[in-house]
């Protein structure tokens, strides 16, 4: 047993958290991760202005008081006055861990309103923004992109943003080795987010192209405190479990080196869980985007996900999923 961590003010297990992503790290695949090992979640972005009106859905995102361990509840917001109102409407609702302002997201109909990655842009309004986060008390946090290093002058515009947010009183900075500009296209700039993580020791933790316990190992190598997994996940579902037991954790077998049974199990109770929080059309979409990464590696997995990828409802898809130990293939291996 290893004792916790204090990493940007939380308390956590492991330096192995799960990343926001937006219509998938709901309250259903949450769980299912920190069941299989991640030390802290996020919920995904929420508008602090939607907060603000009463906005029924996005309430919802916020999920209940019943969830334990430790979670971040990650804002979007233009100004520090409505985070500030988001943020003491969202704690009204119940506990967190920590709170972080979304410095990241490119997508127009976020940053052309002024918030997510267009605040790279207005390092003032940024800085505010973290300042109207302390009296909450909690620890405050960032998550950004890297800036554009185009030209010579810009080569350290990533660090000084790093520098002013962090003199505002942010307690981590979460460092997504792209471009606003690229998206989620190209390689992530990890020699980036490592040289920043080496300049501010103790405050940066990683995210872009976690898709190998090795990509964590490589981060946190580099000086940075945490790795956030994102599309990783959906890629391989054990992911987490596999990164923890390379870096030396004590993980279970049937979470390190999963049988095609104990696959299957995980996801018919991540899809029982999903129906009761989300609902059937959410539960089929989520399950179906993680197919392509499930049963990698047994013989006959193409055709199993060619038969989950058939279904239309929970119930045949819950079978078939429970049809996969008999399945002569997978008795193969
Ligand atoms: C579908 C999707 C939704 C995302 N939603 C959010 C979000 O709500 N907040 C955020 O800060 N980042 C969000 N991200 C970015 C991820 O948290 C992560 O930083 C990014 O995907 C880079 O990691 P990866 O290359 O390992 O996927 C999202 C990414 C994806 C693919």
């Amino acid at each position: 047993m290893r004792a916790d961590l204090e990493i940007g003010g939380a308390r956590v297990s492991s330096p192995i958290w799960l990343a926001p992503l937006a219509g998938v790290t709901t309250r259903t695949f949450r769980d299912f991760h920190k069941k299989l090992g991640a030390a802290l979640v996020h919920t995904e972005m929420i508008s602090a202005v939607g907060l603000s009106y009463k906005n029924k859905r996005t309430r919802r995102l916020i999920g209940d008081e019943g969830e334990g361990g430790p979670i971040a509840l990650q804002l979007f917001s233009p100004d520090a006055a409505s985070l500030a109102k988001g943020a003491a409407i969202a704690l009204g609702l119940r506990r967190f861990d920590a709170l972080e302002i979304n410095m990241a997201c490119p997508m127009p109909k976020v940053a052309k309103k002024g918030s997510g990655a267009s605040l790279l842009g207005r390092p003032d309004v940024a800085g505010e923004m973290v300042s109207a986060l302390k009296p909450f008390g909690l620890p405050a946090w960032v998550k950004m992109r890297i800036l554009d290093q185009a030209s010579a002058a810009a080569s350290s515009a990533t660090e000084r943003f790093c520098e002013t947010i962090l003199a505002a009183g942010a307690d981590l900075v979460m460092i997504h080795g792209r471009t606003a500009a690229q998206r989620y296209e190209g390689a992530a700039d990890k020699e980036k987010v490592r040289e920043v993580a080496t300049l501010f020791p103790g405050r940066v933790a990683a995210s872009g192209d976690y898709y190998a316990p090795e990509d964590a190992a490589l981060y946190l190598d580099g000086g940075c405190v945490a790795v956030l997994a994102a599309r990783g996940v959906l890629r391989d579902e054990f992911l987490i479990p596999k990164t923890l037991r390379a870096l030396g954790y004590e993980t279970p077998r049937n979470l390190t080196d999963p049988t095609a049974g104990d696959v299957a199990n995980a996801i018919v109770a991540l899809g029982r869980e999903g129906l009761e929080n989300e609902g059937e059309r959410f539960t089929l979409v989520l399950v179906k985007r993680m197919l392509a990464g499930l049963f990698k590696g047994f013989p006959g997995a193409a055709v199993i996900r060619a038969d989950c990828a058939a279904c239309r409802d929970w119930a045949s898809l819950e079978e078939t999923l429970l049809r996969v130990d008999l399945h002569p293939s997978c008795l193969q291996q």
